[in-house]
């Protein structure tokens, strides 16, 4: 799988299905031209009817023709977009950021989903396992009230987990593929002695790489998530005072 950007696409997307994953969680299909949507772990900026600004969203899974958005609400924004029906027509642009890059050499890889986090390891998962890999899937809730999500991983090993480091300690792995907010991917590329990537799912401003507003500290300086990213290299995360590991 070759990790490149063809986007943006500017498409329209109609509303197939909208169900509940948990009280705050919706899982949307959407359907339209994804052919600028090449890896797992890249975005889409949907333009929330009502609002300025659009909002960006890691693409859950995708095929040809469709698309899956895993969104929790957390605002007037999500909430909008919670509250659609299906039928509704919406404006997406595909093909954003850089996605994960599959290690076909590496069998024994860990997927850690952090909250919402876990909506591109969904695609990325079910493309390990066509390519005969089968991934272990931790999912990492402050609370068990806020769990949600296995159902996505149908037929794997999948753990939820208060506390994801302890967890990710105690799974076999030679590899490992993350996304969470800024502060958890942060921490855990450093912790990690595995060779792994992380996707950070971070405050976004303009979303085309104009503000600096989704900028990261990396060893080589502050990176956009937005233009840079989404997902990055542990190496990256790592500089030469908190090195931990060195596996790439
Ligand atoms: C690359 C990328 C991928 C993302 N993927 C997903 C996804 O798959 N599913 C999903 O539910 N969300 C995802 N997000 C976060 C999502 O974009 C925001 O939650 C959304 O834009 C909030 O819109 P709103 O209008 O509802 O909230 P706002 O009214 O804009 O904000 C409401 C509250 O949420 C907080 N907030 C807003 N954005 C974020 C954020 N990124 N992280 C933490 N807190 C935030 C604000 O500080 C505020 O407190 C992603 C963000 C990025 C940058
Ligand atoms: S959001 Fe403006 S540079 Fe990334």
């Amino acid at each position: 799988m070759v990790n490149e950007k063809l986007g943006p696409r500017d498409g329209r997307f109609r509303l197939a299905e909208s169900s509940a994953l948990s009280a705050t969680v919706r899982l949307l299909r959407l359907t339209g031209d994804t052919g600028a949507i090449r890896v797992p772990g890249q975005f889409v900026s949907v333009s929330v009817p009502g609002k300025f600004l659009r909002r960006p969203f890691s693409v859950c899974d995708w095929d040809e023709g469709w698309l899956t958005l895993l969104i929790e609400r957390v605002g007037a924004g999500t909430e909008l977009l919670h509250a659609l029906e299906p039928g509704t027509e919406l404006d997406v642009l595909t093909g954003l950021g850089y996605g994960f890059t599959l290690r076909p050499d590496r069998r024994e890889p860990v997927l850690v989903g952090c909250g919402s986090g876990l909506s591109p390891l969904v695609g990325l998962a079910r493309r390990l396992r066509a390519a005969g890999i089968e991934p272990k899937v931790l999912l990492g809730f402050r609370e068990e009230r806020a769990r949600f999500g296995a159902e996505l991983f149908p037929g794997m090993d999948v753990r939820y987990a208060e506390d994801v480091f302890k967890a990710l300690d105690e799974t076999a792995h030679d590899c490992f593929y993350a996304c969470g907010s800024e502060n958890v991917m942060t921490q855990l590329a450093r912790r990690e002695k595995t060779a792994g990537q992380v996707a950070f799912d971070v405050r976004m401003g303009c979303g085309f790489g104009a503000c600096m507003g989704c900028a990261i500290r990396t060893r080589d300086g502050m990176k956009r998530v937005c233009t840079d990213g989404p997902v990055f290299e542990k190496w990256e995360m790592i500089n030469e005072k908190c090195s931990m590991g060195n596996d790439q």
